[in-house]
């Protein structure tokens, strides 16, 4: 039996000739909070849907709860929860009835679903397809829940809620993973990726591209800040005299990471005594998952977004 509430090795899902999903390699502990980070069409769906027994394995294999999601389909389906992109719920059931409907499937006892529908604060009696997108979230992941499973895999759990059903959404995952509910999510959503995983891996074109908690991660820019200036006017001259710092661009600003904030205040000084630019606004920071996640998985194409120039 594999180590780690969910492993993948070589995981690997192809189409006809492309690869979706090509030879990923994780291991998610009891407890965690596991992120998959990626943009559109990186793998993040089609590596959940091998996960969860949904899709067939193309090569490699993976176990999750020690079994194998090869071998032992049922086992593993008895044992997670899936909380799908798009929702697997009736819109003409009531929540009452859909999380029923999960209970006999499961096996669960009745009780169970009273017990969620009081937990989850559901309204029991509307109409799946009449609740907003917020409830409508916090009921299919209800109804992946009616057989206490020990894994819950989410599929951008956050994504098209508004700001507060987001909040509430990660909340509840936080909850959740609180009572020992293991949780593998994947998001594009920079605040998940900031605030929930305790560990990330980025996937990029169907591979794991980098791979450790949020701190370890942000270490991989460089022990530096981020340097954020306003000048006026930028010109081509001075965007040639700071090459070497790989300047992007983000709403007006010029973007910078530095090791030594102060050695670059010098060269910045005398730059602007050299050309005659006023500095409008500068703040440091430190990086974030977002510029992370910029620098990785946009390395190859070009990363300034929308060079005023
Ligand atoms: N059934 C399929 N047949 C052929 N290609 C597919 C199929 N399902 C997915 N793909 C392709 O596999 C790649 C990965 O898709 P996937 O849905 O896993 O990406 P994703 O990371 O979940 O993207 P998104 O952020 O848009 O949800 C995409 O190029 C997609 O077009
Ligand atoms: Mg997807």
């Amino acid at each position: 039996m594999e180590e780690g509430a969910v492993v993948a090795e070589g995981l690997t899902k192809r189409y006809g000739d492309f690869t979706a999903v090509d030879g990923i390699n994780l291991t998610v502990k009891r407890g965690e909070i596991y992120g998959l980070l990626g943009p559109n069409g990186a793998g993040k769906t089609t590596t959940v849907r091998m996960l969860t027994t949904l899709t067939q394995i193309t090569s490699g294999n993976a176990w999750v709860n020690g079994y194998s999601v090869r071998e032992e389909p049922l086992l593993v389906k008895r044992s997670i929860g899936l909380v799908p992109d798009v929702s697997n719920l009736y819109d003409e059931l009531t929540v009452e009835e859909n999380l029923l409907f999960a209970a006999r499937l499961y096996n669960a006892p009745i009780e169970r679903v009273r017990e969620l529908i009081r937990e989850f604060d559901l309204p029991a009696n509307k109409k799946f397809g009449k609740l907003s997108s917020g409830f409508k979230r916090r009921t299919t992941i209800a109804a992946a829940l009616v057989h206490r499973p020990e894994v819950l895999f989410m599929d951008e759990p956050t994504t098209a809620l508004d700001v507060s059903s987001a909040r509430n959404v990660r909340n509840l995952i936080r909850l959740l993973n609180k009572e020992g509910i293991t949780v593998f999510i994947t998001t594009h959503n920079m605040i998940d990726a900031e605030s929930l995983p305790h560990r990330i891996g980025i996937i990029k074109e169907g591979k794991i591209i980098a791979e450790g908690k949020g701190r370890e991660l942000k270490e991989l820019m460089g022990k530096g800040m981020v340097v954020k200036l306003l000048v006026e006017p930028i010109t081509s001259k001075l965007i040639n005299e700071i090459e070497a710092y790989s300047p992007t661009f983000d709403e007006g600003f010029i973007v910078v990471t530095v090791e030594d904030v102060d050695e670059f205040l010098e060269e910045l000084f005398d730059l602007k005594m050299r050309l005659g630019f006023k500095v409008k606004r500068i703040s440091t920071e430190l990086p974030t998952i977002e510029d992370v996640f910029v620098e990785l998985t946009e390395r190859n194409g070009c990363s300034c977004g929308g060079c005023p120039l």
